[in-house]
């Protein structure tokens, strides 16, 4: 993608997060029809199904040849990662949206080839749209983020983490390892959004972000995001990203990257 035509459509995605951000804020206190998916706290509502209708038909007759990958079913069916390929997820925490009203976000990630070039993720109540272009930074609105700190250490790191990881029957992590590092570091937080809490990565509010269970939309933004501040975003067993599939993933600034996979992270096979 050259740059223009990526300015283009950088500006065109903005404007239609912004869009769908408005409709939604306009209809938070409507009475909602809450469905669930894979399980009874798998949530679904009709504003998630409504905004990636919206992105869908607008990628679509803007760009007839770019590929949508959502979470909703209103997408592509991608086998592979070629060409550009929206990565949309229209409400990221839809369980706080519907609890809540409150941190929730759109999350839109573009990639080409295979490669993340813009990144959008919008705290839609708070008004605080996240941007980055791969190569060109990252911004919270207007004022650009600055590179992660290298030198804090882990002891004084704050991780986002899911209880759920300290639960000795998960499927995922060996729940020892994840309590020496929750014992380690001096806190953590858990906020229900895997698109904030990677907004929040960037931003240096969070020291990092460890979790088990992660489909391509929830992270596809976050990690261009957090790459551009200089973080590291990897699987939790420090492979690359598969963004076809789900997957764990370890955000974090550089220098406690290693330290938490070879130290905490003990995968269950
Ligand atoms: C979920 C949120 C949550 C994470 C889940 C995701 P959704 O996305 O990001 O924080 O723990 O794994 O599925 O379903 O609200 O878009
Ligand atoms: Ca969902
Ligand atoms: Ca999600
Ligand atoms: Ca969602």
């Amino acid at each position: 993608m050259d740059q223009q035509t990526k300015n283009e459509v950088f500006d065109q995605a903005k404007a239609w997060i912004l869009e769908a951000g408005e409709r939604i804020k306009a209809n938070i206190d409507a009475p909602r029809s809450i469905e669930t998916k894979s399980n009874p706290n798998d949530l679904v509502t009709e504003m998630d199904q409504q905004t990636e209708q919206f992105f869908a038909g607008n990628i679509k007759n803007a760009y007839p040849e770019h590929y949508l990958l959502g979470e909703e079913g209103f997408g592509d069916e991608l086998e592979d990662l070629g060409g550009t390929v929206w990565i949309v997820d229209p409400i990221d925490g839809t369980m706080n949206f519907v609890h809540q009203k409150r941190n929730f976000a759109i999350s839109i990630g573009i990639y080409v080839d295979g490669v993340g070039e813009i990144g959008f993720i919008y705290n839609v109540m708070e008004g605080t749209l996240y941007t980055a272009k791969r190569g060109e930074g990252a911004w919270k609105n207007d004022v650009q983020l600055p590179q992660l700190s290298k030198d804090r250490p882990l002891k004084q790191s704050i991780l986002a983490l899911n209880t759920t990881w300290l639960i000795p029957e998960n499927p995922f992590i060996e729940h020892k390892g994840v309590e020496e590092l929750v014992k380690t570091l001096r806190s953590t937080r858990s906020y229900g959004s895997a698109a904030l809490e990677l907004a929040f990565v960037a931003e240096g509010l969070l020291d990092g972000y460890l979790t088990m269970t992660l489909m391509p939309w929830d992270y596809a933004a976050g990690s261009i995001l957090v790459r551009e501040v200089g973080g590291i975003v990897t699987r939790a067993d420090k492979e690359e990203l598969d963004l076809l599939n789900k997957t764990t993933v370890l955000a974090c600034r550089s220098n406690i990257h290693e330290e938490i996979i070879n130290d905490y992270v003990h995968l269950k096979k």
